[in-house]
């Protein structure tokens, strides 16, 4: 029998097409979301994606009356928590805000688990971690040290985790550090679909092909890397989703907690992305060479080796994949679909 699992942020990118990775594997989730930063249809769309209607409890997950009657409501098997803040630039105005959003929510969380009984959880982590990384690929036991609030908090919520699972045998806690998430579900209904103007590369480039930004400005192209421009580790959000459920089904069957990468372990420059992406939509998209964005890294690329060997977890999905798809939910979404 399948397992039910509360997603808080269950509304959000990757939450969503976790949910549809979860039900597709015979599971069922409930969410909680704040839709802060999601779309109030996109229960409606993962209802029609996978087929059943999809419980949803709107609000904060610091709002510790409101997890308490949620898990009186539900019998949960684990949690996967996705809720949280997650622009490095914002973290740096808001430090505070990023403390209280992701830490005392992960922290009220938990607490409503174990008063709950619940002890099963997959957290959302970030390569982030990692720094300024000192070579590459990363694998997990790399130095780790925060640059920003926001890697901060996701540090302290790692930190927190392993406090609490070495007092308490009963935590199972799976870690799950993502790299660069892009893409969209095939249905294209459902996608990264920010609420604010967007600062990530992907996003970026769908809103110059859709004309509403004139270029894309390709931050430096004077790193030490083949092409002089960024390289990271996109990994397709629907085989993102998988390694969540595949972190999942390890804590089900009781083979203990974890601290995996995900990603593909293929550096993608700039350049590179914005070609895939052009593919996609067909023809060329303007670009410019800017300076440097302060706080960027040259090189940031996961070691997926450990999740390979730990969770049977690869990403199989391609860029041009990832940008096709991406391509196809902001094109559905500007023309109302
Ligand atoms: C950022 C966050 C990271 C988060 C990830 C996914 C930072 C330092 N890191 O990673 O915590 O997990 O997003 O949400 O913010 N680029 C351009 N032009 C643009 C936008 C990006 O050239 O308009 C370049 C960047 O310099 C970088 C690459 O594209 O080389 C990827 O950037 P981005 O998508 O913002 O992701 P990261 O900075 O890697």
């Amino acid at each position: 029998m399948g397992a039910t699992v509360l997603l808080t942020g269950g509304a959000g990118y990757i939450g969503s097409h976790t949910l549809v990775a979860l039900r597709a594997a015979g599971h069922d989730a409930v969410l909680l979301d704040d839709f802060s930063n999601a779309r109030g249809d996109v229960p409606d769309r993962l209802a029609r994606i996978t087929g059943a209607p999809v419980t949803v409890w709107r609000g904060d997950v610091r709002d510790r009356a409101l997890l308490a009657r949620l898990f009186a409501a539900h019998r949960f098997d684990a949690v996967i928590h996705f809720a949280a803040l997650k622009a490095v630039g914002e973290s740096v105005e808001r430090p505070l805000d990023y403390i209280d959003v992701n830490v005392t929510g992960l922290v009220a969380l938990a607490q409503a688990m174990r008063a709950a009984g619940v002890f099963r959880l997959v957290f959302s982590s970030t390569a982030t971690v990692y720094g300024t990384p000192e070579a590459w690929p990363i694998p997990e036991d790399a130095a780790l040290r925060h640059e920003s609030p926001y890697a901060f908090t996701k540090l302290t919520c790692e930190e927190a985790l392993r406090q609490a699972a070495a007092a308490d045998p009963r935590w199972q806690v799976g870690i799950l550090r993502y790299f660069n998430p892009v893409g969209a579900h095939e249905s294209a209904l459902i996608g990264e679909d920010p609420q604010q103007p967007p600062n990530n590369l992907v996003p970026y480039i769908g809103e110059v092909a859709l004309g509403r930004r004139p270029a894309l400005r390709v931050f430096g192209n004077d790193w030490p890397t083949p092409d002089g421009t960024g390289l990271r580790d996109y990994i397709h959000v629907e085989d993102l989703a998988e390694g969540h459920l595949r972190s999942l089904e390890h804590l089900l069957a009781g083979r203990g907690g974890h601290v995996v990468n995900l990603g593909t372990g293929q550096g993608t420059s700039v350049l590179e992305m914005l070609a895939a992406y052009e593919r996609a939509v067909g023809r060329a998209l303007p670009h410019e060479i800017a300076p440097r964005r302060p706080g960027d890294v040259a090189v940031l690329v996961a070691d997926p080796s450990r999740a390979a060997a730990l969770l049977g977890f690869r990403a199989r999905r391609t860029i041009d994949a990832m940008c096709a798809s991406a391509w196809a939910f902001v094109s559905r979404r500007a023309t109302g679909g």
